[in-house]
């Protein structure tokens, strides 16, 4: 396994779990952290064994935002040419389903971090904010592009023009967080939920977030043919025939991934 210096990658069962691992700053987003990050959800991705991945902080924070001191005298010409966003390109194109668990501060850099998740679980002690427009800055990670489809125009607008912190309760009524649960079961929470997923059909899980993911982008009826051709594909996998017939024999499937 690769060595990391600035996360804490391991594994349970089927489940792999990345923790940012700078408590001492809040978890913030340096660029080596980032390549980390993606560098472990890559190797999750090819790796057969694990089902889920599960994304958290240690420490108070989820992150609170890229690292102000790496960037504070960057430059455009060098923010080309580092390509840094790339890196968050691939975070977006992991296979299998990432799960955030978000408690603390998930701002700037950090909450867009959570916004490349799946789902997310919050700790009633989380808040998410882009404070970006206090620094004279906004979100470049796909913070204004993920925030406003998730939430619409205008509070988007409202969010990142204030800069404030939105609470978890917040977060979880405008659909930002799937579940809100208290700080001490965050981890057990999340797990016992990444399991349920790593039980069921892994390319069905696969075709399932491509489709979704795809619906965001495109008109309808681009979407649906998209979702028509990753219905007729599963019906060329083992698990499609192991479904159905595990239906008609009254038993439990046994899904393989092929
Ligand atoms: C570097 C950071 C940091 C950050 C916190 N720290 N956030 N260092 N970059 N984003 C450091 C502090 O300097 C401090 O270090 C230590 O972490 C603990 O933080 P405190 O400020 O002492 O804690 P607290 O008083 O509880 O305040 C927490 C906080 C505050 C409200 C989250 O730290 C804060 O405002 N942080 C910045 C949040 C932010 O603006 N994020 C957006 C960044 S821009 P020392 O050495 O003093 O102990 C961004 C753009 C993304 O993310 C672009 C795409 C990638």
């Amino acid at each position: 396994m690769t060595e990391y210096r600035f996360i804490v990658v391991n594994t349970d069962g089927e489940i792999g779990f990345i923790t940012l691992n700078r408590p001492e700053v809040l978890n913030a987003l340096n660029r080596t952290m980032v390549t980390e990050i993606v560098t472990a959800m890559e190797e999750f991705d090819r790796n057969n064994n694990i089902k889920a991945i599960v994304l958290s902080g240690s420490g108070r924070a989820f992150a609170a935002g890229a690292d102000i001191n790496e960037m504070a005298d960057d430059d455009p010409i060098r923010l080309e040419l580092l390509n840094q966003f790339h890196f968050w390109d691939r975070m977006g194109a992991i296979k299998k389903p990432v799960i955030g668990a978000v408690h603390g501060f998930a701002l700037g850099g950090g909450f867009e971090l959570a916004l490349c998740c799946d789902l997310l679980f919050a700790a009633e002690n989380a808040n998410f904010g882009f404070p970006e427009i206090s620094l004279g800055v906004m979100p470049g990670a796909g913070g204004t592009q993920r925030l406003t489809k998730l939430m619409g125009k205008t509070k988007a607008l409202e969010w990142l023009w204030l800069g404030e912190p939105m609470s978890a309760k917040e977060a979880l009524q405008y659909g930002v967080v799937n579940r809100l649960v208290a700080p001490e079961v965050l981890m057990e929470e999340t797990t016992r939920f990444a399991r349920k997923l790593a039980k069921k059909a892994p390319l069905s899980l696969r075709l399932i977030k491509e489709s979704v993911l795809k619906a965001v982008d495109v008109p309808l009826l681009e979407g649906m043919q998209f979702e028509r051709k990753n219905f007729y594909l599963l019906f060329a996998s083992r698990d499609q025939k192991e479904g159905m017939n595990a239906f008609i024999e009254k038993r439990q499937a046994n899904f393989e991934g092929r």
